[in-house]
């Protein structure tokens, strides 16, 4: 089996600059999909100005945001000036929502510091206009720790609302089957089993999330050269739940593109931007293999195999002619 995978991005640096000149968006640029209208752009959620410029006077049914959570795989910086960072791309956030929409935020907790940022993000939002709604638990299959302690194998989501936004309950089973036998009610004068009154065989999603397989390598979904991406199918779940067909839904960390591919799939419009070109082309070219394979992403392989590959054979020459193709985007604003 072909094992080709890129190692993480945003701290390879030779890799970066070498792929760097393959990649169709630089800072302030937008990509345009022609087919369903999805739009990435290269772009600083933090900066207000050009959040606008990508939502152009459109308002999201759905936001789903993964942030750096300031631990472990991610750059640190002082508590406080993060939650000063996060406060700023939430308020923008707010501005470019429906009036009935639901967000979503995916973060961590630091259990050698205070478990920072998640309690003080949950008291900063308390000041900002959206009400809670639940606090999801997600597991990992792999995690973090010593013999010293409880491995770390939670993710934290955060569910939102702002007006009375739409909730699927249907769109919200899982594949796990239900077990329990024997727990009898009356319904309409009638005695019946946990399992008749049942609109499914499988039980309905909670907060506690335990059927979702991390991405790891073998994989079809995996994307390498990526660090955070997440399941499609915990993005499929929130989609489902809180957007309808051909809502808007905007996602402001892009990284491996699991949003956009995830918004395309189930027929939703997805907005969507990353700070970091790299990850801004990997977005675009995960949909496009998709819409040209039918695959999710490239298990051992990785999105710029042609390149690489050019590079790792003859060196720059080929580099630079694969380089030379056209590339489609917006001029830049900033
Ligand atoms: C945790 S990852 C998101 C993972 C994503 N949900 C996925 O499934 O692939 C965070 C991403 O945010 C990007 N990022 C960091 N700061 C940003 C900023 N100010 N504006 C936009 N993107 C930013 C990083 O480059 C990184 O790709």
């Amino acid at each position: 089996m072909k094992n080709n995978p890129l190692p993480r991005l945003d701290t390879s640096l030779d890799i970066r600059n070498a792929l760097l000149p393959f990649c169709r968006l630089k800072a302030g640029e937008i990509w345009e999909d022609t087919q369903n209208g999805h739009r990435v752009g290269c772009l600083d959620a933090a900066s207000a100005d050009q959040v606008d410029y990508l939502m152009d006077g459109k308002k999201a049914q759905l936001a789903i945001h993964d942030p750096p959570y300031n631990l472990v795989a991610f750059d640190e910086r002082p508590l406080l000036q993060f939650m000063e960072w996060c406060k700023n791309w939430v308020q923008t956030t707010e501005r470019h929502l429906s009036s009935n929409a639901s967000l979503y935020i995916w973060l961590g907790a630091d259990q050698n510091d205070g478990f920072q940022p998640l309690p003080d993000f949950m008291i900063m939002m308390r000041q900002l206009p959206f009400r809670t709604r639940s606090f999801i638990t997600m597991r990992n299959q792999r995690g973090y720790g010593t013999q010293k302690n409880w491995m770390a194998v939670r993710q934290e989501l955060l569910y939102y609302v702002k007006g009375n936004p739409v909730f699927n309950v249907d769109a919200e089973y899982t594949d796990i089957p239900k077990i329990l036998r024997g727990y009898y009610k009356e319904v309409n004068g009638q005695e019946t089993e946990n399992l008749q009154r049942s609109r499914s065989e499988n039980i309905r999603a909670g907060n506690v999330w335990v059927d979702i397989q991390q991405v790891f390598y073998r994989m079809e979904e995996n994307v390498s050269g990526c660090y955070a991406q997440k399941p499609l199918k915990c993005i499929e779940r929130i989609i489902r739940a809180s957007s309808d067909p051909k809502g808007l839904v905007v996602d402001f960390f892009s990284h491996s593109g699991t949003t956009l591919l995830s918004a395309e799939i189930n027929h939703r419009r997805c907005v969507t931007m990353d700070i970091d070109p790299l990850f801004c082309e990997i977005t675009i070219r995960r949909l496009e293999h998709f819409r040209s394979t039918g695959q999710l992403g490239w298990q051992n392989g990785h999105s710029f195999e042609n390149e690489y590959t050019c590079l790792q054979k003859s060196g720059t020459e080929e580099v630079e002619k694969v380089a030379a193709q056209p590339r489609v985007a917006q001029p830049s604003l900033f």
